[in-house]
């Protein structure tokens, strides 16, 4: 039985905790694990490029960086970048955001033309007083800044759309070959956060379709005090659901990345009548190194890498 001094020392400790404004459940998590990288999907390349930097103590921005420009420059990945599947009208346009620990961030959205969206994400946080660019502006600002103009629609890319065109249905497609919007998460040895959210976003669009991968809290979310989030999935829906700064906020209240991404997707499905049709995955990291990971869907996965190991892990879903 506990003894009366150990009840009164552990009140005492939950008063303190409390003054301070941290939950008995955060303060008692183990000692950080970093670096680490987390990714969406099946992404142990984007991973390794990441853990590269993380491992010789590199800054995690620079590893989500490094991370998110694997998939954009790999032409079989249908869903970012190089090779991404078009708009309705044939063109392939981009999303992306990043995020550093210092709360700054860079966006681009409906840019065409340019492979690597994240770096001129980057470069719109590091060289212009703005958050985000897009259409034009944010190509004309990739080529002012040594980006090169390249064609992004690939022949596979051109056949589905024209396929596609045939009967011109409209519907999202769950877990599009097991992989969609790339996000990342990364700590590295300092301690310090980022992430990075990269997409061509739903395939066959409407022209001027904007997702939640360029928008900061829907797409992506980094507080440097607190842990990261990032979603995948339909857009549409996380944004309405400000879901990554949700799950920040969520662990700011005391939640473990776990509990907070499963409240997230709880709070996203009672507002979508329509959930059954969709899928939205959303992973988390908190600076503890702790990660959580939860969809709609079966069928999410994520990629994590964390002491000299990179492996796929099925995250757990809402609808069983
Ligand atoms: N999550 C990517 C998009 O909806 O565009």
């Amino acid at each position: 039985m506990i003894s009366r001094r150990k009840l009164l020392a552990s009140a005492a400790a939950t008063a303190v905790l409390s003054r301070l404004n941290i939950t008995k459940s955060f303060a008692a998590q183990p000692k950080p694990q970093v670096p680490l990288i987390i990714s969406t999907w099946n992404n142990r390349g984007a991973n390794e490029a990441g853990w590269a930097i993380l491992n010789k103590k590199g800054r995690a921005l620079d590893a989500v960086e490094a991370a998110a420009r694997v998939p954009e420059a790999d032409p079989k990945d249908t869903s970012v970048g190089y090779g991404g599947l078009p708009d309705r009208d044939g063109h392939v346009t981009l999303d992306a955001c990043i995020m550093d620990e210092k709360g700054r961030a860079g966006s681009v959205t409906f840019m065409e033309n340019i492979m690597h969206a994240i770096s001129v994400a980057r470069a719109v946080m590091e060289k212009t007083p703005h958050v985000m660019l897009a259409g034009e502006g944010a190509y004309q600002f990739a080529l002012a800044n040594g980006f090169k103009k390249e064609n992004l629609l690939t022949e596979n890319a051109k056949k589905a759309w024209e396929d596609w065109k045939k009967e011109s249905k409209y519907k999202p497609v769950i877990n599009i070959e097991r992989h969609d919007t790339i996000g990342v998460l990364a700590i590295d040895a300092k301690n310090d956060l980022s992430g990075a959210c990269t997409t061509s976003g739903l395939a066959f669009k409407m022209r001027g379709r904007v997702g939640d991968s360029p928008i900061l809290g829907a797409g992506l979310y980094i507080d440097n005090e607190i842990g990261g989030a990032c979603a995948t999935g339909l857009g549409e829906t996380v944004m309405r659901a400000v879901s990554s700064f949700l799950v920040v906020e969520l662990m700011r209240q005391g939640k473990t990345p776990q509990q907070a991404c499963e409240e997230a997707i709880r709070r996203l499905v009672k507002k979508t009548p329509e959930y059954k049709d969709l899928q939205v995955g959303i992973l988390a990291v908190n600076r503890a190194g702790e990660h959580g990971a939860y969809s709609i869907h079966k069928g999410f996965n994520y990629t994590l890498s964390l002491g000299n190991e990179t492996k796929v892990h099925e995250a757990d879903h809402f609808i069983k």
